[in-house]
């Protein structure tokens, strides 16, 4: 593949929602771009509609192996000056309920193939000096503590995104002065087909719009953040909760903590 510009973008499950919002605002700010997704008729409607960059369709099911070493593969070798992994599934239910199959499932789209293709991505844009890496995660890394009353059933799915959210952090700050930024983006509630390809109808619900979201996520980047929240005015907050994990971190000791101590 040739590209045409000088900038190139990988974005995953750029079929529907937050995903094909990024692919088109960044065809738009003239990236050339590989779209990954298994809807092939979609991509190549995502292709049509930007004749003004050159757009590859990349068909690829990121839940099997063979699916995720074909993204990895072109994220090895190709140029790409910004990755966005977001392809994404939820399967909210209780985790004695979710067939092993959806586990897998889950794990492998947003565990596992954000890691690898990552990883693929990474030393290229280290070599170039430049490059930013978008996870896409969500609020609801930081729900574990909610009561159960208040959230859907998510063990699997609020792991995958926690993983996503300490990958980035660490890896960012791995990265220090190579020119590559990592950055993972956390969306509450956002209008796409997440929700009803579930079976479940948010339409009611108050919805962010999955253009907002890649506004947020491009405009974080550019002001330095790691951890971009959207819909969080108050981005001390977020801070505070960092800072707590540090504090937590640094409070350690090879001491057996006396509250664990038999009297
Ligand atoms: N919507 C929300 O409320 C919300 C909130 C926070 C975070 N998020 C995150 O945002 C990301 C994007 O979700 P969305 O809201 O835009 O939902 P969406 O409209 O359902 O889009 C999901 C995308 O992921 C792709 N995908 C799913 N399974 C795949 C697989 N096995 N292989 C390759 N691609 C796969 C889909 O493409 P194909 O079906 O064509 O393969 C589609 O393009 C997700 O990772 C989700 O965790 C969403």
């Amino acid at each position: 593949m040739t590209t045409t510009g000088s900038n190139l973008a990988l974005v995953t499950g750029a079929t529907s929602g937050i995903g094909r919002a990024f692919a088109e605002r960044l065809a738009a700010d003239g990236y050339d771009l590989v779209i990954v997704g298994r809807r092939q008729e979609r991509l190549a409607e995502v292709a049509a509609a930007h004749p003004e960059v050159e757009v590859r369709c990349l068909a690829a099911d990121l839940s099997t192996d063979e699916g995720i070493d074909t993204v990895a593969e072109v994220a090895a070798t190709e140029p790409l000056t910004m990755l966005v992994n977001n392809a994404g599934v939820a399967h909210y239910m209780p985790l004695a309920d979710l067939p092993a199959g959806k586990a897998r499932e889950l794990v492998n789209v947003k565990v596992l193939a954000p890691t690898l293709i990552t990883r693929a991505a990474v030393a290229g844009m280290q070599q170039r000096g430049r490059g930013a890496i978008i996870n896409v995660a969500g609020m609801i890394a930081f729900s574990g503590p909610a009561p159960h009353s208040q959230m859907p059933r998510r063990a699997v799915y609020a792991g995958s995104l926690a993983h996503l959210v300490a990958m980035s952090q660490t890896l960012s700050a791995e990265l220090e002065g190579t020119g590559v930024r990592v950055e993972v983006v956390c969306p509450g509630v956002v209008a796409t087909e997440f929700h009803e390809r579930q079976g479940l109808d948010l339409s009611a619900v108050p919805r962010m719009s999955a253009d907002d979201v890649v506004t947020a996520a491009l405009r974080g980047l550019e002001l330095g953040e790691v951890v971009c929240a959207p819909g969080v005015q108050d981005s001390t907050l977020l801070d505070t909760v960092f800072q707590a994990d540090l504090a937590a971190f640094a409070g350690q000791s090879p001491e057996l903590a006396g509250r664990y101590r038999r009297a």
